[in-house]
């Protein structure tokens, strides 16, 4: 499974850049926002600072703007990913975009309906929504797991790019159920190498090697 950062801090995705954690990154107007920064400036940097796909969202609601927003966003640097809501409109956006050769990332999926037009119209990624799902009392994982069978079950090449992901928990599923890709916040990523016996078992090495008296250097 590949791990994208979902986040607009440069700052942040360079220093997980640094463990080799980033696949990607993905960003939407929320967090680009909460950035403070103009966003075409902060999507070429993050495009300069990672190789893998970058996911830079349109804010148009008609598919002729979306597409023209899409186009400007793709020549920022080879390796952007078109944002695109989950609306007819962003469909037919995405059709118009993959034909063009630009990847596309359909956002704001949340149902398997959804998930299988997006995949129909040729979506590179589709971004399920676990968390906010979660949050209305409704299984976000079982939305992973069914898109995994539909896509499975028809050969679509669309990857599943699970999205709102909020716990180390969350990540351990969608790896179970077979998500392509996990978006998550530098927090959870971060929480992912966390577990109480590796600090215990380290504390204990330490104080035993301490006791030996000896150095490897
Ligand atoms: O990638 C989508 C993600 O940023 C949404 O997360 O926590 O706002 O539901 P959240």
């Amino acid at each position: 499974m590949k791990f994208f950062v979902d986040t607009a801090e440069t700052s942040e995705i360079a220093e997980l850049a640094e463990a080799g954690l980033v696949d990607g990154v993905t960003t939407n107007p929320s967090l680009i926002a909460k950035s403070g920064r103009d966003f075409l400036e902060v999507v070429k940097e993050i495009c300069d600072l990672i190789d893998g796909p970058v996911s830079a969202e349109v804010t148009a609601l008609e598919a002729p703007a979306m597409i023209a927003e899409g186009k400007k966003l793709a020549e920022l640097a080879d390796n952007v990913v078109v944002k695109l809501p989950l609306t007819f409109e962003g469909l037919k956006a995405c059709q118009a975009l993959t034909a063009a050769n630009i990847q596309t990332n359909v956002t704001l999926c949340f149902s398997a309906n959804q998930g299988l037009l997006a995949a129909k119209a040729g979506a590179t990624y589709v971004s399920p929504f676990i968390g906010r799902l979660d949050d209305l009392g409704v299984d976000g994982m079982e939305l992973i797991a069914n898109l995994r069978t539909v896509f499975d079950n028809y050969g679509f090449d669309t990857q599943i790019l699970a999205a709102s992901i909020r716990s180390a928990d969350h990540v351990q599923q969608c790896a179970l159920i077979g998500a392509d890709v996990a978006t998550v916040p530098p927090s959870v990523l971060k929480d992912l190498v966390k577990h109480q016996l590796t600090d215990k078992g380290l504390e204990a090495f330490m104080s035993d090697w301490q006791k030996t008296g000896q150095s490897i250097l």
